[in-house]
């Protein structure tokens, strides 16, 4: 058995016996996704901490005035995409998109390299969790340069945030990654990240805070290897987020995302 895949098998084994069992992530719920792999462990899913105000309803008016030029805030409540959802499960999706070619980005922050490869292929061989030894740009990861001709007939079906920056024109990112996976530190302009299926934790600083990261490592191997030494004063907003939160992030907030388990999300990108 060649090197890599035996590491990939024990590293699965090793991450089946300290998975935790979260709420939420049965089959039922789930859409079929979390067979992708397990979760990741319980020290690094810590779902609890969020330091990002989470508010239910929130009215356009006091989006505008508290967060969309300020600080980043989890909305809840504001959309109901149970039929979207519905439609993002793994056999929907296969059925309905498994021959279409899907562009994929290394997972680093200067992403230049993408691979074109039939969804199935990239659900089927590439969506397991991360290797923690890995580096960024050397994991694929399916999010962004989404063909929206070819899948017109599930993105109609997505309702965005309903809030609107002036002079801003709102663009959809569609993707699906794997547990342990995630971007590392970026930023540009404002836009809102919705999870369909699966948790996603998010590390963020306002962009006069620089983090300290290597853009070629991946989200975990920074959470591994940075997180834990951060004095307090220089820790970042963190959250997780899960089906049918959104996450707003202000322009040129630096922003990492850690997916908690087999993850399928949209952003809507205001630029
Ligand atoms: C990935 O980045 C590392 C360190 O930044 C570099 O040594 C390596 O060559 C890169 N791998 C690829 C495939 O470009
Ligand atoms: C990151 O990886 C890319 C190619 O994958 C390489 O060109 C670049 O030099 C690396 N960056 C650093 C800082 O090592
Ligand atoms: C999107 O998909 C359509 C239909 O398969 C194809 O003709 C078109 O070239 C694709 N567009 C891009 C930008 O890949």
């Amino acid at each position: 058995m060649a090197t890599g895949l035996r590491r990939r098998l024990l590293l699965l084994v090793l991450w089946t016996l300290a998975a935790p069992a979260r709420p939420g992530s049965g089959k039922a719920g789930d859409g079929g996704w979390q067979r992708c792999g397990p979760g990741v462990p319980a020290a690094v899913a810590e779902e609890q901490r969020c330091t990002v105000e989470r508010r239910a309803d929130l009215s356009y008016a006091e989006f505008v005035q508290h967060y969309a030029f300020s600080r980043p805030v989890v909305l809840q409540g504001l959309t109901d995409n149970s039929k979207f959802r519905a439609l993002c499960s793994r056999q929907r999706l296969l059925a309905s998109f498994g021959d279409s070619v899907v562009r994929l980005s290394t997972a680093n922050t200067y992403s230049y390299q993408k691979v074109d490869l039939p969804f199935r292929e990239y659900v089927e061989q590439l969506l397991h969790p991360q290797d923690p030894t890995s580096l960024g740009n050397d994991t694929l990861y399916f999010f962004g340069d989404n063909n929206f001709t070819e899948w017109a007939s599930l993105f109609r079906h997505y309702s965005p945030p309903p809030f609107r920056l002036l002079g801003t024109t709102p663009a959809y990112s569609f993707g699906i990654a794997g547990a342990g996976s995630g971007v590392p530190f970026h930023w540009h302009g404002p836009g809102f990240s919705e999870v369909i299926y699966g948790h996603k934790r998010w590390f963020l600083y306002p962009p006069e805070k620089t983090p300290e990261f290597h853009p070629n490592k991946t989200t975990l191997a920074w959470f591994r290897d940075t997180y834990p030494a951060l004095e307090p004063s220089a820790r970042p907003l963190e959250c997780t987020i899960q089906a049918g939160e959104v996450l707003y992030f202000p322009d040129r907030w630096w922003h990492a995302t850690l997916n908690l388990d087999t993850s399928v999300f949209i952003s809507t990108f205001l630029s």
